[in-house]
């Protein structure tokens, strides 16, 4: 515990949280949502009007870690206006709790990954007390039992938490510990919950989720059974890891129709020794051959990707055979970085590259995608696809999504919620739009 703070203890209680990062921080702040709700706390959508403001951050890359601390330096005007509680949650929190609590004054409490349980008792004992809290424990928590409010028609159920993989530029298993798998039951408990409020489309979520494990249950068995949960429309998975994407995953998408044709697994790199010096264990030959397997047994899957351009040491040739690659596999979508060092990983030991030469390869790589993502979005074109509807689109529109995760519009208003049939008609942007098929 750390001395010092000023807080009122009239704070009515409404808190706003702030997300930076992945799909996984987003659960995480709806579950810190749940447990906020039941300790009496009331959210609110207005950031200047909440008497609690929760940072949950992300330090992937440098960046990440940078937007977020700027933004939490920006607050201190809000926190200074008195009675308000700020608090610091999630990767970057878990990370440099010392750094943030020994530079900026204003935040009142920091939370690592495993500690949200308490969030409601730190901030009634902060405004109690007037003192700054800091707790970073490291634990076996799966938060198993909350089950987080609907986001919408599609949302997340996390199946694991942590990650062991320690792939050598990643910063994710210092940050959020080994990977822990949570229960059957309680996954099947929060997916009829969810189910029961309305959401059609679930992506099952985790660093590695192809190495889900409790007792006998492996991923393959897990997905087989969420699919037979009475009421799942639509079923996904984020993210798989290569090396451990097995045949009997993909056979169980193949059987069943309400697991969505789509596989995300980031390649990272095209070259065989940077694929060893990033600890990825699979070689690219391994990789085309998942991949053909996928998309032999399933034609109608969509595969998305994740490549680091620039890693420490990458070649000219290195670097051109991740681009032969993305020329090669014609990925549906990929997320591509630029290698940034971090903290604690064994990459971060290497001599990085020049920027320069990071951002122009960085470039390169955006250059071939798009102009793959732009054909590929072209041969959609007459082409009948399922839409699930989420929301409105701009100009009285309406958005949906593929089973293969492709975003499309249709003029006019559908309700969020609906499935329909579509048939694209035109491109625009990047954007298909589509008319219901009657
Ligand atoms: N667990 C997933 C996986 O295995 O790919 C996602 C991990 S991470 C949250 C998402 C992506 O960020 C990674 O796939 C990788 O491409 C990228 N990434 C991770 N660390 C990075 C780093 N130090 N520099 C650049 N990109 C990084
Ligand atoms: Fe990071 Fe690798 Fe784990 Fe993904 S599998 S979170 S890239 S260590
Ligand atoms: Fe996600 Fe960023 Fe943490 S990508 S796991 S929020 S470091």
């Amino acid at each position: 515990m750390i001395e010092g703070s000023g807080i009122n203890t009239n704070s009515s209680g409404r808190f706003y949280i702030r997300t930076f990062g992945c799909q996984m921080n987003k659960n995480d702040s709806l579950l810190m949502q749940q447990l906020l709700a039941d300790a009496g706390f009331e959210p609110t959508a207005d950031p200047d009007s909440a008497d609690i403001h929760i940072v949950n951050t992300c330090t992937v890359r440098q960046h990440a870690a940078n937007r977020a601390l700027s933004y939490i330096a920006g607050l201190k005007r809000w926190h200074d206006r008195g009675g308000r509680v700020l608090c610091v949650t999630g990767c970057l929190a878990q990370a440099e709790a010392d750094e943030i609590s020994r530079r900026m004054a204003h935040v009142d409490l920091i939370l690592g990954t495993d500690a949200y349980q308490n969030i409601g008792d730190h901030i009634k004992e902060i405004i109690a007390k007037k003192v700054r809290l800091v707790d970073t424990r490291v634990s076996n928590e799966t938060y198993c039992g909350i089950y987080h409010p609907a986001a919408g028609v599609a949302d997340f159920v996390a199946i694991m938490r942590g990650c062991s993989n320690y792939c050598s530029y990643c910063i994710v298993p210092n940050v959020r510990g080994p990977a822990r798998s949570r229960p059957y039951e309680d996954i099947r408990g929060e997916i009829t919950y969810l189910i029961e409020r309305g959401v059609k489309d679930i992506t099952l979520l985790g660093q590695n989720v192809n190495e889900y494990r409790h007792n006998d249950l492996d991923f393959a068995g897990l997905l087989e059974r969420v699919a037979k949960i009475p009421g799942t429309c639509r079923i996904r998975f984020l993210t798989s890891h290569p090396k451990d994407f097995s045949i009997k995953t993909v056979q169980v998408i193949e059987d069943y129709c309400n697991i969505c044709e789509w596989c995300h697994l980031p390649l990272q790199s095209g070259s065989n020794r940077i694929l060893s010096l990033m600890n990825r264990r699979y070689t690219k030959e391994q990789y085309l051959d998942l991949v053909r397997n996928i998309r032999d047994r399933i034609p109608q899957a969509t595969v998305t990707t994740d490549v680091i351009a620039g890693f420490p040491t990458e070649t000219d040739e290195e670097f051109l055979e991740t681009i032969a690659l993305l020329e090669q596999l014609r990925f549906d979508d990929a997320y591509m970085y630029r290698y940034s060092p971090r903290p604690g990983t064994k990459a971060s030991e290497l001599t990085p590259l020049a920027e320069e030469m990071i951002k122009e390869r960085l470039s390169a790589l955006i250059a071939v995608q798009t102009g793959i993502v732009k054909e590929k979005t072209h041969e959609m074109l007459g082409k009948e696809y399922e839409v699930l509807f989420e929301s409105a689109a701009k100009q009285n529109g309406s958005r949906g999504k593929t089973r293969g995760n492709k975003d499309v519009v249709v003029r006019g208003h559908i309700e969020p919620g609906t499935i329909k049939n579509v048939v694209i008609k035109e491109i625009k942007g990047h954007t298909p739009i589509a008319e219901p098929v009657d």
